[in-house]
C-alpha cells in the first residue's frame, strides 16, 4: 500500500490507471462501504493472499427496493478509507452512480431462479441489482480472486453463479462470518438497532446453532429443522420472522422429507424495524 494510503480511484479511467501498473495476484473485496470488522476480514484475507488489494465502497441503489432503506444507508467516505488504509488497501474504487451506470445504462444481469427465492422474494429485484453491480465490478477490477462473506449465503451462491456462467474473471472465495461475542453477524445494519433490540437480536445465531446441534444429533427431516429454528425464534416477542429456510446449497429449492445435507439454513427476522439475516452450511450427514 502506498505510505499515504490506498489510491482513490473516482471514474473507470482513474482506477484503470491506477490498476495499470500494480502486481499479481489481485484480490478484490466488494462493498458499499460502512465497513466493519466482517470486512475488515475480508480485507485481511486478500491482503494475505495478494500482491495487490483492490475494494470498492459503492452504495448500488439498484439492489436495494425500497427507497427509504437506501436513504437510511449509512455513509462515510471519510472513516470507511481509514478502514481500507489500516487493512493495507492498495486502489479503492470509489465511483459516482454514472462511472458504474453510465447514462442510459440499460443491460441487467439476471440469476434466474436463485435470485427470486428467500431474499429475493422478500426484496424483488434485490439480486438482479446485486448480480449486475458485482458483473460491473468484477470485469473493471480483474481480480484473481474476489472475496466475499458467507453471512450472506444467498448472495454467494448467486455470485457463484454468475461468475461461472458469466465467465467473469478470477475465482469467488467465500469467507467465513464474522460475529459479536454473543453471536450476532456483523452487518452494518447493526447499529440501527436499538439496545433492547441489539441484545434481542442474538435469537438468529440461537436459532441457527439449535438447528445445527439437532442436525448433528441425527434430525434429518427438513421440516422439523424449520420448526426448531422457529420455536427459538418464537420466544423472542422482539423477532418478527420473514422466512426460514433449509435448502439446497446450489439450487436454493427447499429441502423436503429427510436429507442428509449438505444444506443451507437461513433466516430472515426483523427486529426493531431493521431487517437481519444470517446463515449456516450443514455439512454432508
Ligand atoms: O454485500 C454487499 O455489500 C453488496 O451486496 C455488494 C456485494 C458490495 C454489491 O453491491
Amino acid at each position: 500500500m502506498p505510505e499515504d494510503g490506498p489510491v482513490v480511484a473516482r471514474t473507470r479511467e482513474e482506477l484503470r490507471a491506477a490498476l495499470a501498473s500494480t502486481g499479481r495476484p489481485r484480490g478484490f473485496v466488494a462493498t458499499m462501504g460502512a465497513l466493519h470488522e466482517g470486512h475488515v476480514s475480508l480485507l485481511r484475507r486478500a491482503r494475505a493472499e495478494s500482491a495487490t488489494v483492490v475494494a470498492s465502497i459503492f452504495v448500488n441503489p439498484r439492489q436495494f427496493d425500497r427507497a427509504d432503506d437506501l436513504a437510511a444507508y449509512p455513509r462515510d467516505l471519510g472513516s470507511d478509507l481509514d478502514v481500507c488504509a489500516a487493512a493495507g488497501v492498495d486502489v479503492v474504487f470509489a465511483p459516482a452512480g454514472e462511472e458504474v451506470y453510465p447514462p442510459g445504462s440499460a443491460t441487467t444481469v439476471d440469476p434466474g431462479p436463485i435470485g427470486r427465492v428467500l431474499e429475493g422474494a422478500s426484496r424483488p429485484g434485490h439480486f438482479v441489482g446485486v448480480a449486475t453491480v458485482v458483473t460491473i465490478l468484477i470485469d473493471l477490477v480483474a481480480p484473481d480472486r474476489s472475496y466475499f462473506g458467507e453471512k450472506d449465503g444467498q448472495q454467494l451462491v448467486v455470485v457463484r453463479r454468475i461468475a461461472r456462467d458469466l465467465a467473469l474473471p478470477g475465482a469467488i472465495v467465500g469467507c467465513p462470518t464474522v460475529r459479536e461475542p454473543d453471536g450476532l453477524a456483523m452487518s452494518s445494519r447493526n447499529e440501527r438497532l436499538a439496545p433492547a433490540d441489539r441484545e434481542a437480536a442474538a435469537v438468529l445465531r440461537r436459532a441457527l446453532l439449535a438447528v445445527r446441534d439437532a442436525h448433528a444429533g441425527g434430525v434429518t427431516d427438513a421440516g422439523r429443522l424449520r420448526t426448531t429454528m422457529l420455536e427459538v425464534l418464537a420466544r423472542e416477542p422482539r423477532a418478527h420472522v420473514d422466512y426460514v429456510s433449509v435448502a439446497d446449497p446450489e439450487t436454493l429449492v427447499e429441502a423436503e422429507g429427510s436429507r442428509a445435507g449438505p444444506l443451507l439454513v437461513s433466516l430472515a427476522v426483523e427486529v426493531g424495524g431493521v431487517r437481519l439475516i444470517d446463515c449456516e452450511a450443514l455439512p454432508a450427514g
